[in-house]
């Protein structure tokens, strides 16, 4: 996921490039780039790693009534350190373009761009694409428009650009698929394109949102639309937004919930740069943390806490069974801390809370630290009282979360957990020479860095997700109950689904293990049953499509969420949540390893939830009988 800025017009090109980056940075921002163009169609382009910050004085240092155009980046690195060799706009010959997205089978291409005699700069998929609409013009001929419309579909995955042609310096050309693109224009401004609406509105309210399959082109004059595949025209309507830019800054979002909801790929981003001292996606090193070492010397892990935070040490489980040889329980904290639990010679034990404030969660560090047991604590609030009773600390950088509902909280705990899983497990891998599970792990690890940018894509209002959530929330809004089902990293994921409903929409939900249906709650299943099944392509997914075989018998409804190419899960589901993940991409791999679907999956249910609750009319933000943190037993 990265910020996208292109404007061509009469005003000042480099302060409205930075301005509009600037608003984007939640997107991104660990390098940046800017080009100018002018008249003549001369382009100088200026890029740094790191923030916007960083290109500001060498843009502004240029007199800005040279230019009349130019494109700008802030970018959030998937296919190369973040670096300023690897920054975009990526330019080849009269090229320039900037690039939101992942191109699947960019080996490929690389193979044609060598076989042809040239060498790219950069380690980028990105710079790939230019190479390809260079080649269509060079070969058939043909300008900008023409070459960009057919190298585009060329490329697999999803994937917005946005360039410009030093022959043809007036116009920008821009095309989505999957990564939004929206652009506005007035007469005494010019056009404007960017990856919302946000640096849009500094210069007016009316924008177009480009659908996937899109192509624009801007001129000072106006916008064309197009359709990329066919070359045809197509038009788009004009949107008013009533949101001043201040307000979409932070409040535009209808309640906190919803916006923390929205800001989860920004936290996932966070707390990677937190705990990443290197962005090579390569072997990196933790910021130095003590917890480190008293987990590396652990020889069994207990995790302990309350509600979601409860939730998202069950997953931890499953992550460091995966990673590592290290065996892991999960407890309750109101169950471990009255229960007579016997300590083993290297036992560590690990509390997470997002509050840092939890009665049930401190009493067990308490207690823990008194039998000289070594502790640990996950949380999001620094300074908090579990931040000062554990001996070691994982802060998560989720921010302030203001909805009582965990959201953005539960899904920095699962990456602060998953981050330490593979740390181990690479340290074990290392030690032990294993070679596979250093590749497992490294693969982890870069494609933790692609999940902020299909999470925005689930996210995406109006998206392909998000309107399947708001369709099935709709339909099932007055069932009589709903029953969460899953397996593996899924059956949490059940548990937390149900609890969200529950806290916000007052509805009866129960989340379950997939297996377990058969076992009792199978004779609740009739018409008017909500059965809502987490079924990613996993090593569990043929079990649990036969669990849901025997939903299906009796008559409840189904609401599946699964990866977006599976045909299967959707024939058998009333409504198929897509997550946009292909099972098989066109070298044979899935597009995220499925140790990482619950991000994906947990905030989509908590959209769901969240759908349910605004048709219900409930106290969203602050539901009835509950508090942001529990400081009692
Ligand atoms: C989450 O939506 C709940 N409000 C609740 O279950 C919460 O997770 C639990 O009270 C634990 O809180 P903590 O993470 O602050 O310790
Ligand atoms: N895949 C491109 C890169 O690694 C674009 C990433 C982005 O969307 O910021 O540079």
């Amino acid at each position: 996921m990265c910020g996208i800025v292109g404007y061509v017009g009469q005003h000042a090109v480099g302060p409205i490039l930075l301005k509009g980056l600037k608003r984007l940075e939640y997107r991104g921002y660990d390098s940046s780039g800017v080009a100018l163009f002018d008249e003549g169609g001369r382009s100088e382009t200026f890029k740094a790693a790191g923030k916007i910050a960083a290109i500001e004085p060498m843009v502004l240092a240029k007199d800005q009534t040279l230019f009349h155009g130019g494109i700008g980046h802030t970018r959030w690195a998937t296919h190369g350190a973040p670096n300023t060799t690897n920054a975009h706009p990526h330019r080849v010959k009269d090229l320039v373009l900037v690039h939101n997205g992942i191109i699947e089978n960019y080996r490929e291409i690389q193979k044609l761009v060598y076989a042809r005699g040239y060498k790219p700069v950069s380690e980028t998929d990105s710079e790939l694409f230019a190479f390809l609409v260079m080649f269509e013009m060079e070969e058939h001929k043909i300008d900008l428009i023409e070459g960009v419309r057919r190298a585009f579909p060329k490329i697999h995955g999803s994937s917005s650009v946005v360039i410009m042609s030093e022959k043809q310096p007036g116009l920008i050309v821009a095309v989505r698929n999957g990564s939004p693109l929206v652009a506005g224009w007035n007469k005494e401004f010019g056009a404007i394109v960017a990856s919302d609406a946000q640096p849009i509105l500094d210069h007016t309210n009316k924008v177009y949102y480009l659908e996937n399959g899109d192509m624009i082109v801007c001129q000072k004059s106006g916008i064309q639309f197009f359709d990329a595949y066919s070359g045809k025209p197509v038009e788009r309507k004009e949107v008013t937004i009533d949101w001043s830019a201040d307000r979409l800054d932070k409040n535009g979002y209808a309640h906190y919930m919803l916006k923390e909801i929205h800001e989860q790929p920004r936290t996932i981003l966070d707390t990677l740069h937190a705990y990443f001292e290197d962005q090579t996606h390569r072997p990196f090193e933790f910021a130095k943390n003590a917890g480190i070492d008293q987990l590396s010397a652990a020889q069994r892990l207990s995790i302990i806490a309350c509600g979601t935070s409860w939730h998202a040490g069950l997953l931890g489980r499953y992550w460091f069974e995966r990673y590592t040889h290290l065996p892991v329980d999960t407890d309750l904290a109101s169950e471990f801390r009255y229960r007579n639990s016997h300590f083993t010679p290297g036992q560590v034990v690990m509390g997470i809370s997002q509050s840092g404030e939890t009665a049930d969660t401190l009493a067990v560090l308490q207690d823990v630290n008194k039998n000289k047991v070594p502790t640990l604590a996950i949380t999001n609030v620094k300074g908090s009282t579990i931040s000062r009773e554990a001996k070691s600390i994982f802060y998560t950088y989720a921010g302030p979360e203001i909805g009582v509902a965990s959201t953005k909280a539960f899904t920095a705990q699962m990456l602060m957990l998953v981050l330490l899983a593979g740390r181990l497990g690479r340290d074990l891998a290392v030690n032990d020479s294993q070679g596979k599970k250093m590749i497992e792990i490294d693969r982890l690890y870069r494609e933790l860095f692609e999940v902020p940018h299909y999470l925005s894509m689930a996210l995406e209002t109006g998206g392909s997700t998000a309107n399947a959530v708001k369709k099935a929330a709709q339909d099932t809004l007055h069932s009589k109950a709903f029953f969460f089902i899953g397996r593996g990293y899924s059956f949490p994921l059940a548990l937390e689904g149900a609890l969200k409903l529950k806290e916000i929409a007052y509805v009866h939900a129960e989340g379950y293990a997939a297996g377990e249906l058969k076992h009792g709650p199978i004779a609740m299943l009739e018409p008017g049953v909500t059965v809502i099944v987490i079924a990613p392509k996993d090593i569990w997914y043929d079990k649990t499509v036969s669990n849901l075989q025997e939903v299906k018998a009796r008559g409840a409804k189904i609401v599946a969420v699964g990866h977006a190419d599976d045909k299967t899960l959707a024939s058998m589901a009333d409504h198929f949540i897509p997550l946009p993940l292909q099972s098989k991409k066109p070298d044979g791999q899935s597009t995220l390893d499925e140790s990482l679907t619950p991000f994906l999956i947990s905030p989509i249910l908590q959209l769901l939830s969240y759908e349910i609750a605004l048709s219900k009319g409930t106290d969203i933000d602050q539901p009835r009988n509950l508090a942001k943190s529990v400081t009692v037993e």
